[in-house]
Order: C-alpha cells, then structure tokens, then sequence
C-alpha cells in the first residue's frame, strides 16, 4: 500500500512539473516555500485522508457518507473525480511529449546537439504529431484500465521507479561537474526571497497538494486499504520524503543544465524536454541513457493517470452502473477532445486565453490551485469538525497504542482543526487578490 502510494505520488509532478515551476518562481526560495507547505500544509491534509479512509475503509465518495450518512458532505465525494478528470486532460498532453521523446531517443535523436535546438517547441506547436502521441498515451491508459491488469502496471512501476532514481541521480550527479553548472547549483540552494509573490506562494501549495496527489480522493482511497496496525503518521512522512527527494533530485539534474547550456530556467512547461536532450547529447553513453530515462518518464506518468482515471471509472460504475466498457471509451472520447484543446494551446491555439492563461494552463491552474486545495480544505474541516475526537484519536494514535503519536496527538490535531484549513484557504483566495 505504502508502494502504490509512492507510486501515485511520483510522477510527472515531480520529474516535469516540480523543475519547471522552481524554475519560473526563482529557484531556491521557491524550493523553502514548498518544503514549507509539505509540511505545514499537505501532512495534516495527507493525514486526514489517511483517517477517513482508514476509519470508512471506502473509496472517496462512498467515505464521507458513512462517516456522515445523509448530509451534504457526499458531494465532496465529486470533487474528488472532478478534480483528476481534469488533471488527465492535460497530464496526457505531456504523457505525449514523454512518449515522443521515447521514440525520439530510441532512434537515437539525442546525438548531435545541433539537430536539438529548437527541437521541442518545432515539436509541440505542429498541428497533428502532438495529438498523435497524446492519443496513443490517453489509449494506453485507457487500454490497461479497461484490462484491469493494474497490478501489472504496477509491478512494473516498482521496477522503473528505482531505475528512474538511479538514472535521475547519475544525471544529476554527472551534470554537477559541467562548466557553467554552479551557476544553477547557486540558484538551486542560494534563496533570492525577493522573487517571492502572492504567485509564488499559490503555485508552491499547487504543487505541494499536485505532487501528493491530494484533495481528490486517490490517497483516501488508497488510505482505505492500510491495516488497523499501521502506524499513518509515519506512513504519512515516508511518502511525503519520497516524493520531496524525486523531485529535489530532478531539480538537481535538470537546472544546472539549463544554466550550462544557456536555456531560459523560466522556461516553463517545456523545460525538461527543452535541457535534458541536450544533455544526453553532451553526456557518455547520452544516447542509451536517454532511452531509459524516457521510458521510466513514461512509466511513471502511466501510474499516475491510470490511477486517476480509475477513480473516475469506479464512480462511474459504481454510482451510475455504466459498464466498464462504456465507461472507459465514454472517458476516452471527452478527455480526447480536451486533451486536443490543450495540446493545441502549444501551437494553433497559443492564442486564446483565458484571463491570461493558456487552455492548458487554465486546466493546470483550476485543478491544482483550485479544486485540489478546495479538496483538501473539506477534507480537514471534515476530520477536525466533523468526525467525532476520540474517533480521530484511536485512527492516529492506534487506539492510544502508539505512544509518539499520542504525544503529539494535540499538536497534529490543532494542525488538521486551524491550521491546514485556514493556510490553504489563505493561500487561495491570496492568489485572486496580489
Ligand atoms: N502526484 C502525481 C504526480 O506527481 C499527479 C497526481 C495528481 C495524481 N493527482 C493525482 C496521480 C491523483 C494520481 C492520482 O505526478
């Protein structure tokens, strides 16, 4: 359980989306902020949801109401497969890009650096590659879905997932020693707080829930399965280091490149398809590695959308009676048009935007910024002032048997009850009003 944790939480969040954004809002300072919020933040939301799947043990929508039967907190169960229906539409896009760098490297495109500039926006701004691998990429998700061989997909993901660690590492560590790498060593670990704004601080908590997975439901449901003994405090801590290391790791393999070959670090969504070809190009055996780094991106973007959208299915079978069938292509159909919106917010569509954002962005931001934290919000207002003390007491402190977690009972409590919920609220509304 504590593996398929990890494994939902890593993923493109931490490989793509994580470099990038430390990247746009000023390295380091952006990189305190997010530890911050993982803490202060996403540990009592992750806790929570722990505690409402562990005390209901059921899946997000069929939690809340037998935890509180008949009351309005069943529809937070619908946001919980709003919010990744939502992610996959645009997720997909960059499964895409993951999947066309695959192939890419498999021809053993990553050679020669000066076939690699301009490779990647040529790429995503033409009208019908893009949508080609985002379709095969949305297809595969859908055929294993559909098959039901998860825990296929996922005894291959406890496979990648180390390798992806080690080919991460050996890239970080190898591109430490460019010329011109310190520059981004410097910027990685140097805080510069006065790039920090209201956006700063909104995109830090988006991707501290984003890269959890949390307020929609899939850690709850996962947090269903855990057994009476676990101890979800230390589980909870496990999972959140996990995932704070792939992504501090990707960081360190990707931003000091970007400084010694010259590319914008502000670049944006682009950044890792953008420096990491032309590392490959530049490294021994660049060729060979990018094949395995690829193919383990690809995998880990795999897990995640496929858990994603079994989330989505399983509502729609079970709260609809939808066939499964019908319900995967109903999935794939809608998430195919949104995604060719998305993709195309590269290239055709670059300019239609709403309030300023790109469609792609505004999917981005209405999911992570929004529905996640408005997620996790109701999640722990539901445990601090919902769920009755001392049920919350025996889920944390196994019945009063873990004496750490009976220690800081009251300290976990405040945080679930004031903390947590006032932050995200604050955070939130900060971004409509700086
Ligand atoms: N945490 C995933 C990542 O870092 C993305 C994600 C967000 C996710 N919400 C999810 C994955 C829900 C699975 C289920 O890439």
């Amino acid at each position: 359980m504590l593996l398929a944790m990890v494994g939902s939480a890593v993923g493109l969040g931490n490989i793509w989306r994580f470099p990038y954004l430390v990247g746009v809002h000023g390295g380091a300072a952006f990189i305190i902020l997010y530890v911050i919020f993982v803490f202060l933040l996403s540990l009592p939301l992750l806790l929570s949801e722990f505690i409402i799947g562990r005390a209901s043990r059921l899946n997000a929508y069929g939690a809340y109401d037998k935890l509180a039967p008949n009351t309005i907190w069943r529809y937070v169960g619908f946001l919980s497969v709003l919010s990744p229906f939502l992610i996959i539409a645009y997720y997909d896009v960059v499964g895409g890009w993951s999947l066309h760098y695959f192939f890419e490297a498999c021809a053993m495109s990553f050679s020669q650096s000066s076939e690699i500039a301009g490779m990647f926006s040529n790429h995503i701004s033409s009208p019908f590659a893009p949508l080609f691998t985002m379709g095969l990429f949305l297809l595969m998700t859908c055929v294993v879905v559909l098959m039901g061989v998860q825990s296929g997909i996922e005894r291959f993901g406890k496979i990648m997932m180390p390798l992806l660690f080690f080919v991460i590492l050996a890239i970080a560590i190898w591109v430490i020693t460019l010329p011109g790498a310190s520059e981004g060593v410097k910027y990685l670990f140097k805080p510069d707080f006065s790039k920090v704004t209201g956006k700063t601080l909104v995109a830090a908590m988006g991707q501290a829930f984003f890269s959890l997975s949390l307020g929609c439901g899939t850690m709850l449901t996962y947090a269903s399965y855990a057994k009476k003994s676990d101890n979800i405090g230390s589980s909870s801590l496990q999972i959140a280091f996990a995932d704070l290391l792939f992504a501090i790791l990707a960081s360190c393999a990707i931003l000091p490149g970007v400084f010694a070959f010259g590319v914008d670090p502000g670049e944006g969504p682009g950044l890792i398809f953008e420096t990491l070809p032309m590392m490959f190009a530049a490294m021994p055996l660049g060729s060979l590695v990018a094949i395995f780094f690829f193919l383990a991106v690809l995998i880990a973007a795999l897990t995640s959308t496929i858990s994603m959208l079994e989330v989505v299915i399983a509502y729609l079978v079970e709260e609809h009676h939808a066939s499964r069938k019908a319900a995967v292509w109903g999935c794939f159909s809608v998430l195919f048009l949104l995604g060719v919106l998305c993709s195309m917010s590269f290239g055709p569509l670059k300019d239609v935007t709403i309030l300023g954002k790109t469609i792609f962005d505004c999917f981005d931001f209405l999911a992570a910024n929004i529905l996640m934290p408005f997620g996790g919000i109701l999640a722990c207002v539901f445990v601090g002032w919902k769920m009755k003390k001392p049920d919350v007491y025996a889920e944390l402190t196994n019945e009063g048997s873990l004496r750490f977690m009976s220690k800081i009972y009251p300290l976990i409590y405040f945080f679930i009850r004031y903390v947590a919920p006032a932050g995200i609220l604050c955070v939130t509304i900060s971004n409509f009003l700086l």
